[in-house]
């Protein structure tokens, strides 16, 4: 367990665990409000501690601002956090994209007073926002981080053009889009990522699809393994790439010690190789309709 899937750098001087978890689910349904049980969110946190996780995953908009007040109560400065603005909420389930360089400021002074902490350590923009240039938006990024404001810079969902645009402001140090097993869509930005050992955050990380159901690759192969979908699902991607940082998220303590244990769980190349062939086609086979 303690090996949380080896370690990688982030930015070259921020140390972690590759497997991190994402607390996006601390909240209430449609990731709106408070959640339903805010005593286990509270006891998720601390374990996490207990566990040896140090990179924890979050947004302003979580709830909005539920999910960072839950981990400055209980983080104390402790993991790295990385945190994201860029979206603004109009109920549960619903995202917009605002990135007026006024706005991300405001947001980013505000998640340090959330997160009692004097700089941010990782900070993400969390959608590029069509209706202002983007230059404006990498702009300020940059000059929150010459003003030390935030310590390392990321993006969100964006292609292998935007990391380039971004890369003429700043340093991207980590990219966070949706990839899993099934959906595969980003594999060029993940080359990319690893070519300059930019840090990949795959969202939505133990998404298994068809695969998963009874029968499916997954669901045989966990059987075999004696272990759960889930578990095998984030060991395929920690084992996909060296800079793979999959934070997977939950509201329970049960649910977290499982998709722990996926650390200590290593494919064969046959098993890896027949999920991957897998994901591939089921990844094309959606995107085909
Ligand atoms: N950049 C972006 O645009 C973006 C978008 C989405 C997410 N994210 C980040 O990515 C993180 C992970 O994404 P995600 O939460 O969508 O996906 P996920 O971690 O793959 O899945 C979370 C879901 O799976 C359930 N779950 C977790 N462990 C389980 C287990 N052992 N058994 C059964 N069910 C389990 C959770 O419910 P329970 O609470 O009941 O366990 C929750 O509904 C988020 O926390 C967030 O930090 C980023």
């Amino acid at each position: 367990m303690a090996k949380l899937g080896g370690t990688f750098s982030i930015g070259g001087d921020l140390e972690i665990h590759r497997l991190g978890f994402g607390a996006m689910r601390l909240t209430g349904p449609g990731i709106w409000g408070d959640p339903e049980d805010v005593a286990e969110c509270r006891r998720v946190l601390a374990r996490t501690r207990e566990l040896g996780i140090d990179f924890i995953d979050t947004a302003d908009s979580y709830g909005p601002y539920v999910s960072e007040q839950l981990i400055g109560e209980m983080d104390g400065g402790r993991a790295v956090i990385a945190t994201k603005a860029g979206l603004v909420r109009h109920g549960p389930e619903r995202w917009l994209p605002v990135g007026r360089p006024e706005y991300l400021k405001q947001e980013v002074l505000m998640s340090m007073r959330r997160l009692r902490v004097k700089r941010i350590d990782l900070w993400q923009l969390h959608r590029i926002d069509p209706k202002v240039p983007r230059d404006e938006q990498f702009g300020i990024m940059a000059e929150m981080q010459r003003d030390g404001l935030i310590r390392h810079l990321g993006l969100s969902e964006v292609s292998v053009d935007e990391i380039e645009a971004a890369s003429r402001h700043f340093r991207v140090v980590t990219v966070q889009n949706e990839y899993n097993l099934i959906t595969r869509k980003s594999e060029d930005v993940l080359a990319y990522c690893e070519k300059k050992s930019i840090g990949f955050i795959p969202w939505y990380p133990m998404a298994g699809g068809v695969l998963a159901r009874p029968g499916g690759v997954l669901d045989r192969m966990a059987q075999r393994l004696g272990a759960t979908t889930s578990q095998v699902a984030l060991a395929w991607l920690l084992q996909r790439s060296p800079v793979m940082l999959p934070i997977p998220g939950t509201a329970k303590v049960p649910h977290l010690e499982a998709n722990l244990k996926a650390a200590d769980l290593t494919l064969t190349a046959d098993d890896f190789r027949a999920l991957d062939a897998a994901g591939k086609q089921e990844s094309q086979r959606a995107a085909t309709g």
